[in-house]
């Protein structure tokens, strides 16, 4: 097997002949076929990228020689391949895909748990509205999917989130409810956050006579939600083995279970494990996630691109570039290899909205920018929302912007069309380098059929394994996150500090000034 420093080496010699997107599509009439994958209800179209077939087998042979087939081996047969933390990687198994026997009950048990739980709310009908608190993975996939589904599914009750420590927050959430009829489900793995902790204390207060009654919690860490004051059968569990980004297949959706009913979430389960089966098996030339990682790859190492963007051409979309940022960044946002060498580049800037806001925002950028960045265009091919002409117009739009970011615009072809409207030759020459459009900008186009549960399933667990095969790659660990823990530390103190008159001489300049003044306004 050729070793992967020659395969880069390789690599980085494809790009600097690889001939333009246009060339590619007239030497292969054909490409959209051949390029394109159909995995369940998603279809991925990559002939948009900068990728020929030399450079896509240069690319599926760098994947073998990382031993991407036994790390995958690995990560489904629940070896403990989060070796900083010490722990299996086992998220598959919340949607039925590997994991032990043990492991396999703990999964039915809590399924069964919160089916009951949900359906009883749902039944009883005395709540009205579930105010959902919790950050990052505690927070992000709820959320992700309480939007994306409120077209095809009209959710039992209201659902509102509160995250941020910011008092507008958990204000913003609670205004207007009222406590008898509310129930707060409490999200923390750890149970130790911050930000989740307080909100939580806030929600509880507000709940005055019913906190008893009307607060649950999920969370792996069962006697810090009980030494919060929590009664042990109002606490639903998970695992260490569920990393929190990865959490929301879990009871961290107990929210979406009641809201959208347990039926609803069981398809979204399938949506994912159906992608699942999918990674295991598909040879990795024909296998989505791989080529999705590998293509970034490409993009990130070869091509030099440093960011990665994601438009959803969906407005119940939108938070799916959020989402991705925890995904992506927080797996594969680390600066040394598994056995602590310096990495090489890794994860790209991740960042995104949705279609077609961002073509009046930030468009310009990506055509005449002089960065440019790849972008996974996401768009519903059936729409739940009554609206064929706005849906033509969305859909129209989306195709249009990968096929203009592709082809361009010539120079040579600005000035012929001036010409023609019978401009002269000088104010061409001063106009015709502004309306001149590079192309030959990457993109990845993915279709869902429609925006239903198990199609978001597909795509969500899509961008996982995606966020693994990079990993993989780049020879990290994508499943501890140590780069949070010195900003919480340091905000500890430094709340500390704003609270009292104390000595700020451990600080710099800049920070001691910030909190002086922060202390002064509190006081004022
Ligand atoms: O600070 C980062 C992080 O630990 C994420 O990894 C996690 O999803 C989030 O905070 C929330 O953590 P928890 O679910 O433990 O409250």
């Amino acid at each position: 097997m050729t070793d992967t420093k020659t395969l880069w080496d390789e690599l980085d010699n494809l790009a600097k002949i690889l001939p333009p997107l246009s060339t590619l599509f007239k030497a292969d009439p054909e490409r959209a076929t051949h390029m394109s994958f159909r995995v369940g209800r998603l279809y991925a179209d990559f002939s948009k990228q900068r990728i020929n077939p030399t450079v896509q087998n240069t690319l599926l042979k760098l994947a073998e020689a990382c031993e991407l087939e036994d790390w995958r081996a690995k990560f489904f047969s629940g070896e403990k391949i989060n070796t900083t933390e010490n722990r299996a990687v086992l998220h598959p198994a919340l949607r039925g895909t590997g994991g032990d026997k043990d492991v396999q009950k703990q999964v039915s048990d809590m399924r069964a748990r919160t089916r009951v739980f949900a359906d009883k709310i749902r039944n009883d009908g005395h709540y009205k509205t579930i105010v959902h608190i919790g950050i990052g993975g505690s927070d992000l996939g709820p959320r992700l999917v309480a939007d994306a589904l409120a077209a095809q599914t009209k959710p039992a009750l209201a659902l509102r989130f509160a995250e941020n420590v910011d008092g507008a927050s958990i204000n913003d959430a609670l205004d207007g409810l009222d406590p008898k009829t509310t129930l707060v489900v409490s999200v923390s793995k750890s149970f130790t956050t911050q930000e989740t902790r307080m909100n939580t204390q806030a929600a509880r207060d507000w709940l005055g006579e019913h906190a008893g009654t009307n607060i649950i919690t999920v969370t792996a860490n069962r006697a810090g939600a009980e030494d919060f004051g929590v009664s042990p059968d109002q606490i639903f569990d998970f695992w260490d083995w569920v990393g929190g980004r990865y959490s929301l297949w879990s009871a961290v959706s107990i929210s979406l279970q009641i809201a959208y009913g347990p039926d609803v979430f069981d398809q979204l389960l399938a949506g994912a494990a159906e992608m699942d089966a999918h990674f295991k098996d598909a040879p990795l030339e024909k296998n989505l996630p791989v080529m999705l990682a590998m293509t970034g790859i490409w993009n990130c190492n070869v091509l030099g691109y440093p960011s990665q963007a994601v438009i959803a051409y969906a407005r119940r979309l939108r938070k799916f570039s959020s989402f991705l940022q925890q995904l992506e960044m927080e797996s594969n946002g680390k600066g040394v290899t598994r056995s602590g060498q310096p990495a090489g580049v890794t994860c790209p800037i991740v960042w995104g909205d949705e279609g077609t806001n961002s073509q009046h925002a930030f468009f310009q950028h990506l055509h005449q920018g002089t960065q440019g960045a790849p972008i996974d265009f996401i768009a519903v091919l059936n729409s739940a929302e009554g609206r064929p002409d706005h849906h033509s117009a969305l859909l129209a739009n989306c195709f249009a912007q990968s096929e203009a970011l592709m082809v361009g615009k010539s120079e040579a072809k600005v000035r012929e069309e001036l010409n023609a409207s019978g401009m002269d030759a000088e104010a061409i020459d001063l106009i015709a380098p502004h309306k001149t459009f590079p192309g030959n900008r990457p993109s990845t186009t993915i279709l869902l059929d429609r925006l239903d549960a198990h199609a978001l399933g597909n795509l969500i667990a899509l961008y996982e394994h995606k966020a693994f095969v990079q990993s993989v790659i780049w020879d990290i660990n994508a499943f501890d996150q140590w780069g949070v823990e010195l900003g919480k530390v340091l905000a500890s103190q430094i709340l500390s500090e704003l609270e009292t008159d104390a000595s700020l001489d451990a600080h710099d300049s800049s920070t001691a000034t910030l909190i002086r003044l922060a202390r002064r306004a509190a006081k004022s």
